[in-house]
């Protein structure tokens, strides 16, 4: 089974080809940039240009599901031209679309985002992206995920773990969501699905509603000396924590995200305890081993 993932030199594609090649699969990648070194003994990797019909068609051949990640963001520095983020994102998936129709592709998983219909170019191409990915199901029947994720771009340690309790999301549970989606795709009848990618704390709905008051007790009741963690660290606690209901997602894909913040809070102790200057650190997917 060969799995094309686009953007497979980005950060969301660098985690979901190192997983597919765990779980077994053959794993073809295309981006424009040049593959990391982590992916360099993957797989195949070509030099796509997705804005490029013939570099689209190259990529998709001899592959059964695609994940499309290619595209531009607003995160990037400096920052990436309007024209160009609508050229990529929405010709490039047309382009990517058109060789998956002509190869058969029954898995096509599309790369959406939290940012959807929130204005702006960015947001307007994931609303088209997602119009066209629904078109490509009625177009061939195959199934079809639309995942919408939180926020992944790469941060200073402490603030990841801030973020996880907002609108942020590990690297590791997107690319999960991504490889589930093929699997529950190949498998047959999925049709159309859409999902939120976000974390999920496993925490009490009082606490979740009431963060700031409840949420440092009940991280010390999980985990012994987070509540003094955070103090030390000096946590920005939202007032609510953002949570949303995936449960769509684990009946349909078999999917539930695994990171969360006491997790984070496990790792920031073994590091404290350690003596790591973790103020130095870039979260997620870019640690140094425990
Ligand atoms: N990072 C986030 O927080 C976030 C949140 C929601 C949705 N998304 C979406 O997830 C996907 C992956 O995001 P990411 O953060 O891994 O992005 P990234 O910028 O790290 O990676 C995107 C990759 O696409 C490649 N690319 C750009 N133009 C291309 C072209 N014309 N042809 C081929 N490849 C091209 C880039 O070289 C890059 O390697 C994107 O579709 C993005 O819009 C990201």
């Amino acid at each position: 089974m060969t799995v094309l993932v686009t953007g497979a030199s980005g950060v969301a594609g660098r985690a979901t080809c190192l997983l597919l090649r765990e779980r077994g699969y053959t794993v073809k990648m295309a981006d424009a940039s040049a593959p990391p070194a982590e992916l360099r003994d993957l797989g195949e990797f070509v030099r796509c240009d997705t804005r490029t019909p013939a570099d689209c068609r190259q990529a998709v051949r001899g592959c059964e599901a695609v994940i499309h990640l290619a595209a531009w963001h607003c995160a990037h520095v400096p920052p990436v031209s309007d024209d160009t983020i609508w050229a990529v994102n929405t010709d490039g998936t047309y382009n990517i679309m058109m060789a998956s129709r002509e190869f058969g592709i029954k898995a096509f998983v599309y790369a959406s985002s939290m940012a959807y219909g929130h204005g702006g170019v960015y947001s307007l191409t994931k609303v088209v992206g997602e119009e066209m990915a629904r078109g490509y199901h009625h177009m061939t029947g195959a199934g079809v995920t639309l995942l919408r994720y939180h926020d992944f771009v790469p941060k200073p340690y402490l603030a990841f773990g801030e973020k996880l309790l907002r609108n942020g999301v590990d690297t590791r549970d997107v690319a999960s969501s991504n490889v589930a989606s093929v699997e529950a795709a190949l498998k047959g009848g999925l049709g159309v699905f859409r999902t939120i990618v976000h974390t999920n704390h496993g925490m009490p709905v009082e606490v979740v509603a009431n963060f700031r008051d409840l949420g440092p007790d009940w991280c010390e009741s999980q985990l012994p000396g987070a509540r003094d963690l955070m103090r030390k660290y000096n946590f920005d606690l939202p007032h609510r924590v953002e949570q949303h209901d995936m449960s769509e997602a684990k009946e349909k894909l078999g999917w539930t995200p695994q990171h969360n913040f006491l997790e984070f809070l496990r790792d920031l102790q073994t590091r404290d305890e350690r003596g790591d200057d973790v103020h130095s650190l870039w979260a997620p997917g870019l640690l140094p081993p425990l």
